[in-house]
């Protein structure tokens, strides 16, 4: 199996709150990688790291080989590695096009057709229909999706996705966990994806990952992580994200 993200030893702190403590993770190509872990675990840091929006104190982060630990964000981006944030924001006053035709210029790719981009990711996502829906009309369904489609936009091979499924009811994380499948079988992307809904990610991921207190706890199957008797101590057992 290929190793497409390789994270050694990240440890960062805000002030004197250690958030996250050497953390060390290897993400296989065309996995979906869950990542779970009580609120304040330090989940959406370590995408912050990943990312380039923010620097980890110590350790090295390697993508595609390649060292990512100084560079920006728009230089990670460009090496293929994307997020969604948890807190939807599409540019509330524009279509769904319009918005994924901003993240198509700003990703600087060539792009022969724009308009044809924008309809495949349209339909990969499912939103043909609401094409020309202004986005702050979306219902919080669609603004997830749209969130995903302008992730996609900049044609990343690594996406981080940030607690896309809160919110959804049973159907449309049905819907979501569907495009999650498709995403990796279809294009072959490898997906990182915090989730607080442990049905989700326990019938979805490949592997999943536990954070806790900035500290991985664990790193297996579902069914392993689900049996394994210290995550269901600090995490599972506690109901809070039942
Ligand atoms: N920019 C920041 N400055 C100071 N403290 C921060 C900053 N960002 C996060 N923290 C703190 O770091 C800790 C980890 O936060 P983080 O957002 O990474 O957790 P999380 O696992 O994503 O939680 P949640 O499940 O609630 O989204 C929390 O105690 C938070 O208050
Ligand atoms: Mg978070």
């Amino acid at each position: 199996m290929k190793t497409v993200l390789a994270v050694s030893d990240v440890s960062k702190a805000f002030g004197g709150l250690q958030v996250l403590t050497k953390i060390n993770l290897q993400v296989n190509e065309s996995e979906i990688l869950g990542l779970v872990g009580p609120n304040g675990a330090g989940k959406t840091t370590l995408f912050n790291i990943l990312s380039g929006a923010m620097k980890a104190d110590t350790g090295q982060i390697s993508l595609f080989g390649t060292d990512i630990q100084h560079k920006k964000a728009f230089e990670i981006a460009k090496l293929g590695l994307v997020r969604t944030f948890q807190v939807v924001r599409p540019f509330p006053n524009m279509t769904c096009s319009e918005n994924l035709e901003v993240a198509i210029i700003s990703s600087s790719r060539p792009c022969a057709s724009k308009a044809k981009f924008i309809q495949e990711l349209l339909e990969m996502v499912g939103l043909q229909a609401s094409s020309s829906a202004i986005a702050r009309s979306l219902t919080l369904m669609q603004k997830k999706k749209l969130e995903i489609a302008r992730a996609l936009a900049t044609s990343p091979k690594v996406l981080l996705l940030d607690e896309v499924m809160s919110g959804l009811n049973s159907t449309e994380m049905n819907e979501a966990i569907a495009l999650l499948h498709s995403l990796k079988r279809e294009r072959g992307l490898t997906i990182i994806w915090i989730e607080h809904v442990m049905k989700a990610v326990m019938s979805t991921a490949d592997r999943v990952t536990v954070l806790h207190q900035g500290q991985i706890l664990k790193v297996a199957t579902p069914a392993e992580v689900a049996h394994d008797p210290k995550v269901i101590e600090v995490y599972l057992g506690s109901n809070e994200h039942a």
